[in-house]
């Protein structure tokens, strides 16, 4: 059996926490029970980015502490096309591949509902989960026990800059301030507001003027040298519009010029993927 777990990008500026959007970019994972012994093996582009596999088995032990079900001993091979810790959904696409494995090894007794809020809760936040999992560009919000979103499918091709240094989302959400100035907080719904009316009228590119955001970027870059560094020089070459994905440190831009940015070391051109996750026998 088989799954693949887009990779996602988030906040898409001013949408903190909220906006999430899927990438045809994709883990594949492989899996089979018939073994004695829980194995995982990752090949790939970015396997030697990952520390460890404990993300799988943390995965596990939450699915049987939430669910009562023991997940059985699988054979995991997963092929790494996301790129770890740079703000593209690697760990995301773990946790949703993880939790779509224990849902097949005990029975498929919960819904892909079930699985997503699982999920979210797992993860803290809702905007890479929930589009590695619906595909398009979802509109997600978390209260609770209750999970709402909403999808909306569009054609869109987005360029990634990757740097070569890794961010910890945790350690990015701690810096953030707890309390933002009115006038921030009143930019960033207004950037909402008006990215999502574009993307309800069908504006596609005109959505990406409105991805200017005051809750967490300039708090994330000015507390990363490397991370400022690398922002400054994107800036350098005046993009039309940029935004940091998810928390960083990759940088989606329109620039065609890659020129003298330091510790660049991937440019990924993603279509939008209006699918999400992929299961085959
Ligand atoms: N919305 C989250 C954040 C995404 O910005 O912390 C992390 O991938």
């Amino acid at each position: 059996m088989k799954v693949l777990v887009p990779a996602t990008t988030t906040n898409l500026g001013a949408g903190f926490d909220v906006f999430g959007l899927a990438l045809d970019l994709f883990n594949e994972v492989e899996f089979s029970f018939d073994t004695k012994e829980t194995t995982i093996e990752s090949t790939g582009k970015y396997a030697s980015d990952l520390k460890d596999h404990n993300l799988f088995f943390e995965v596990f032990r939450f699915f049987e502490r939430k669910t009562g079900y023991r997940v059985p001993p699988v054979r995991i091979k997963q092929t790494c096309n996301i790129p770890v810790s740079s703000g593209l959904g690697s760990s995301a696409a773990v946790i949703v591949a993880a939790l779509h494995i224990a849902n097949e090894g005990t029975g498929r007794n919960l819904s892909r509902e079930d699985l997503m809020k699982l999920a979210v809760e797992l993860e803290g936040h809702p905007d890479n989960v929930v589009p590695a999992f619906t595909g398009g560009l979802v509109v997600c919000y978390q209260n609770g026990s209750h999970l709402d979103f909403e999808k909306f499918e569009i054609d869109l091709s987005l360029t990634f800059l990757v740097p070569n240094f890794p961010v910890c989302t945790n350690e990015m959400r701690k810096i953030l301030p707890e309390k933002v100035p009115f006038e921030d907080a009143v930019f960033n719904i207004k950037n909402s507001c008006q990215f999502l009316a574009k993307i309800a009228a069908g504006k596609i590119k005109e959505a990406l003027k409105y991805v200017g955001d005051r809750l967490h970027q300039n708090y994330r870059i000015n507390d990363n040298k490397k991370m400022k560094e690398f922002v400054e020089a994107i800036l350098s070459k005046n993009p039309e519009y940029w935004f940091v994905s998810g928390s960083g440190p990759s940088v989606c831009s329109n620039i065609n010029d890659f020129e003298g940015i330091p510790y660049l070391k991937d440019v990924l051109k993603l279509r939008v993927n209006n699918r999400g996750m992929i299961v085959s026998e």
